[in-house]
């Protein structure tokens, strides 16, 4: 896992150099702008879950992959929920959701993943899964009280992201004890 944890951190660098460019001077508490921009981000991950789930839910073979399955597609359409939820915060902010596909990985925080074997889309699923964990907990530490609704959304995304990662992780160790 040490190579993933590597891209978490470049990740998590990243985001926190966006964002510390921002300064609240108006009355909305935040920096609109910067607000969206990192909402599109936000969204643009979530649309790369829904494929890679989405894939994994799809190409995921055999009787030990029918439970993972399962999961997959129900995480599928919670991510799909997720980038609902964002894309109309953003246009309440006016701003504009961005679902360009030519931009979308490279604007996502977590990877595309397209496995074959179901412990690599385990694993892949659940660093995706830590990824967004950690950008989700770091947005809303930096929004801190200037955007309340903001905050609720990504606090109530963040802990459906953390069941999402115990599922991948309870998924491997299940693995792990029929191997
Ligand atoms: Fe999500
Ligand atoms: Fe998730």
């Amino acid at each position: 896992m040490g190579e993933f944890l590597t891209d978490v951190a470049t990740l998590r660098e990243q985001a926190r150099a966006h964002m510390s460019r921002g300064s609240v001077t108006d009355a909305y508490g935040a920096d609109r702008d910067r607000v969206v921009e990192v909402l599109n981000q936000a969204l643009a991950t979530e649309l790369v879950c829904v494929l890679r789930y989405k894939r994994h839910y799809f190409t995921a073979q055999g009787i030990a992959a029918q439970a993972a399955a399962a999961e997959f597609l129900q995480h599928a359409t919670e991510e799909q929920g997720h980038a609902d939820m964002i894309a109309a915060r953003i246009t309440q902010l006016r701003g504009e959701p961005d679902f360009d596909p030519d931009t979308l990985t490279s604007r996502s925080h977590a990877e595309y993943d397209a496995s074959d074997g179901l412990e690599s889309m385990l694993r892949e699923d659940l660093v995706a899964e830590r990824v967004a964990i950690a950008s989700y907990s770091e947005i809303i530490s930096w929004l801190g009280t200037g955007d309340p609704t903001t905050r609720r959304m990504l606090e109530e995304i963040l802990a459906v992201e953390e069941e999402h990662a115990e599922d991948m992780l309870t998924l491997l160790d299940g693995l792990a004890t029929v191997a």
